[in-house]
């Protein structure tokens, strides 16, 4: 195996300690994308542009057998997600199985398609946690991104019940050049809604997101306004007593060190797509790699022993110049997937790092973000008219 890898910190060969035998934990968290079917059709979804050649769902049974092989293996946290999980109409049974399993369980929704009926049977199914996700802090924005126009109207409706049910109340704004200005109305709203946490995630460049990221990449001021009201309102927010929690998470595209991406490959986390495809993290479904199916081979097997799972573990993969790099066991080389949707080699460092040969591709990113004309006409939004003529597309090209 070959690869790619965290910078170097320009001090010649000695690798340090990173052993090169894999090593690896257990799947503390489970995803399981149960569907990439969705009502919306946001431009940043994270799910991949040949989604729709995908259309085989894993059946009740088998999900609930691999959230059984999942606890078995050690993992506590199930996440249902999607595509929207709520299209699924065996989600309570879902829900049920993994409660009685003992998981602690969080349902990822848009909030379309929920209603007070469903919140309460979830709840009865054992939930444990709903997260509903926001476009926008008002309603023009949001059904420009959503491509609904009842959506946001449903997401405030749905949020209040949550609250009114009793269950934690955590909301996702996805921010980007097109919403980011307007972080004191989202704070605010999110503020009315009695949020207990709330998570104002930059938009990260995966799936869709690459596609549009001309349009959705904000200037590093922009950034800066939003990090410093954000924190400006943590302040306020904590003197006046109130317990809210703002987590900013700012693009990696503005930094000089690359994420841990996934907190390692292989060391925590397991994604199952809806046809039961098992990958390290939620975008390695685009890399050259063969990942295993669940309805082919054991949770454990492919946790241990698959070469997908295996293939960037312990720091044998790497080459220069995260191989050499004192900073290696801190971020194990960034994220792969950026890697190769940069440059083409999921081996190379995460482009991110200015140690990166490659780093220049995002300061162009960044310089462009400055110049850049906002204009949603040129957004490539996410749905199976989109999805099937990118399909279509790659082939012709390959
Ligand atoms: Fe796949 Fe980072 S998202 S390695």
């Amino acid at each position: 195996m070959s690869n790619s890898g965290s910078p170097c910190n320009g001090q010649p060969s000695q690798a340090p300690s990173l052993s090169s035998v894999p090593t690896h934990g257990q799947p503390l968290w489970l995803l399981a994308e149960l569907t990439y079917k969705c009502p919306l059709q946001c431009p940043y979804c994270s799910n991949p542009l040949d989604f729709a050649n995908f259309e085989t769902e894993l059946t009740t049974q088998q999900w609930l057998d691999v959230f059984q092989q999942g606890r078995e293996l050690g993992a506590v946290q199930l996440g249902f997600s999607g595509g929207e999980p709520l299209v699924r109409q065996d989600l309570t049974e879902l829900i049920a199985g993994a409660s009685e399993m003992g998981y602690y369980t969080n349902l990822i929704t848009s909030g379309v398609g929920l209603n007070e009926r469903k919140m309460a049977e979830f709840q009865q199914a054992g939930l444990d946690h709903i997260q509903v996700s926001f476009q926008a802090s008002d309603e023009s924005v949001n059904t420009m991104l959503a491509g609904s126009k009842k959506a946001f109207k449903q997401k405030l409706k749905m949020a209040r019940e949550v609250k009114a049910q009793g269950y934690p109340m955590v909301l996702n704004f996805v921010t980007h050049r097109h919403n980011i200005d307007r972080i004191d109305r989202i704070i605010e709203l999110c503020v009315e809604l009695e949020a207990d946490y709330v998570e104002l995630a930059t938009c990260q460049y995966y799936g869709w997101a690459v596609e549009n990221v001309k349009q959705l990449l904000p200037t590093r001021e922009q950034l800066e306004r939003a990090e410093r009201i954000t924190n400006e309102y943590r302040d306020k927010l904590a003197a006046a007593g109130n317990p809210i929690k703002l987590i900013f998470v700012t693009p990696d595209y503005y930094e000089e060190r690359p994420k841990k991406c996934m907190n390692g490959w292989g060391q925590v986390f397991l994604t199952v797509t809806p046809d039961g495809k098992a990958l390290p993290c939620h975008s390695a479904r685009m890399l050259p790699i063969e990942f295993p199916n669940v309805t082919e081979m054991t949770l454990q097997q492919i946790w241990d022993e698959s070469p997908g799972f295996n293939h960037f573990r312990g720091d044998g993969w790497m080459k220069e110049p995260c191989r050499s790099c004192d900073e290696k066991e801190d971020d194990f080389g960034g994220c792969h997937c950026q890697a190769y949707m940069l440059t083409g080699d999921m081996h190379n460092a995460d482009p991110v790092c200015s140690k990166s040969e490659h780093h220049e591709l995002i300061l162009n990113a960044r310089a462009k973000a400055e110049t850049v004309t906002d204009n949603p006409a040129e957004f490539v939004y996410r749905n199976e008219r989109n999805s099937r003529i990118i399909a279509t597309d790659s082939l012709t090209d390959s």
